[in-house]
């Protein structure tokens, strides 16, 4: 029996039935292990939030029992809803905020009743990302913790957070506390800036773990490191340092090989990074670097990458690394479709891994359509479709079969100031990026997906976040 609920993103199985509904009546308990207790207290805020009824943990009413299952692929679960009460079963901790976050869809659509029936869940790729710029503005914990939130109700699972740029420095490092001292206070256009403290990058490491997401920390070496240049003056040539840069030109500053500051600079900075990191990746960045020579930029990629390596993590870098000698294992970015595809195609073959960031269709920053009021478009305007309708692993010809290790999705803030400009430029795309990433290639279809995602609409309307009306779905 269908039911009119729209999930995003489409799970594997979905069978409604036409036995009895699970009535909410005045609310309802919440049941999990005694070592998920806060992962207990998350799930009934959730549901509480979304049904308008009280639930609590081990409370009365009709039971919501959240259970670890053995057996099951990575971040699967299975939602089984019964008159007598809902069960979620993963077989992980992230499996059970993905079964929450598909209870927590068919909630707000079904109201009280909630129809009987068995969702049945798994992810396609296993690195479902969103990069988000806070060094051209800065968004702090609240308004990133908004962010964790939009991610995990679409089950992603990458937070990766690009914290250095030209404009400014926006993490306190206990062995380098000059950059956000120095450079944490600037931003485009000279607006505020803003920095993590240590505990702040904690507490939203911490938050985002909770629903199922671990964080990779970007700091942009070679290039895009005026901020860095302007706190550390040693790193410049002349000792002198450079001025804070408020533009948003790209690719003009660099660190340099030979000055004796650099690889110490690497290390303190990525080994603070690692340490305060509890996940296995740190991202070097490594793009757009205008005016280097190759080989001053492969000796510099690699000292950044020593000094991750060194510090216990693995390395992310941007589509440019894959010119210079990789170890195995490094995941290599893809962002920028002009560029000749031969140097990823060489690196996969060679053991590199690929995360899918096309610009054209996964940068959220791009314009919606010509003349809309934030954004850029140097890769093109990106409209709903256009951010649904691809497939990451043919977009580079001659890739090893599992070469893709997954999709991420990138917003870049030159244009973008406040919390609802923000999530203006993610919502809706970032649900189609993340039923790209979620959903099997077979089961994926525009149309189907336009008329689910309105859905979604009415609960961000519902809760006051800002999004566009994109064209293609009945809003
Ligand atoms: C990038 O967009 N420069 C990675």
């Amino acid at each position: 029996m269908p039911a009119p609920i729209a999930l995003v993103p489409l799970p594997r199985s979905v069978v409604w039935t036409a036995d009895d509904p699970f009535v909410i009546g005045d609310g309802g308990a919440v049941l999990v292990a005694a070592d998920q207790a806060d992962f207990g207290a998350l799930a009934a805020t959730r549901l509480t939030e979304a049904t308008g009824r009280p639930f609590t943990v081990g409370g009365r009413g009709p039971s919501v029992e959240f259970r670890l299952v053995e057996g099951g692929a990575a971040e699967s679960s299975t939602v089984s809803i019964a008159a007598d009460g809902v069960l979620v079963e993963a077989s992980d901790p992230a499996g059970l905020w993905h079964g929450l976050a598909t209870l927590r869809q068919v909630v707000r659509q079904a109201g009280p009743e909630v129809p009987a029936g068995r969702i049945e869940d798994a992810p396609r790729f296993g690195w479902r990302g969103l990069s988000v710029d806070i060094a051209r503005h800065f968004f702090g914990p609240a308004e990133l913790r908004l962010v964790v939130d939009l991610m995990a109700e679409h089950k992603l699972n990458v937070l990766h957070l690009h914290l250095s740029d030209d404009q400014g420095w926006r993490i306190d490092l206990p062995g380098r506390p000059e950059l956000a001292a120095r450079s944490g206070a600037t931003a485009v256009d000279g607006d505020p800036g803003g920095f993590l403290t240590a505990d702040d990058y904690r507490e939203l490491i911490d938050y985002a773990a909770l629903r199922g997401i671990r964080v990779v920390p970007e700091v942009d070496v070679p290039g895009h490191v005026n901020a860095a240049l302007h706190a550390v003056p040693e790193l410049t040539p002349d000792g002198a340092g450079v001025d804070v840069y408020t533009g948003i030109e790209v690719g003009f500053s660099k660190l340099a090989a030979d000055l004796p500051a650099t690889e110490p600079f690497l290390r303190d900075v990525f080994g603070d990074l690692a340490a305060m990191t509890p996940g296995e990746y740190l991202h070097i960045g490594g793009d757009e670097v205008h005016t280097m020579e190759p080989a001053e930029y492969a000796r510099l990629v690699a000292m950044a990458a020593a000094a991750v390596r060194d510090a216990g993590k693995q390395v992310v870098g941007w589509q440019e690394i894959a010119t210079t000698p990789l170890e195995p294992g490094t995941v290599v970015q893809f962002w920028d479709p002009r560029e000749d595809v031969t140097p990823f195609v060489t690196a996969a073959r060679a053991g590199a891994k690929l995360l899918m960031s096309p610009g054209s269709r996964a940068y959220l920053d791009m314009q919606y359509h010509e003349g809309f009021p934030l954004g850029l478009h140097w890769a093109g305007y990106v409209s709903l479709r256009d951010a649904y309708d691809w497939e990451p692993t043919t977009l580079i010809a001659g890739l090893p079969e599992d070469a893709v290790i997954g999709v991420e999705a990138a917003v870049w803030t030159e244009t973008l100031r406040t919390l609802d400009e923000l999530t203006t430029m993610l919502l809706p795309r970032l649900a189609a990026v993340a039923e790209v990433a979620w959903t099997s290639a077979e089961a994926r279809g525009w149309e189907d997906f336009a008329a689910r995602v309105a859905a979604q609409g009415d609960d961000w309307r519902a809760r006051g976040i800002a999004f566009h009306p994109a064209d293609g779905a009945q809003w």
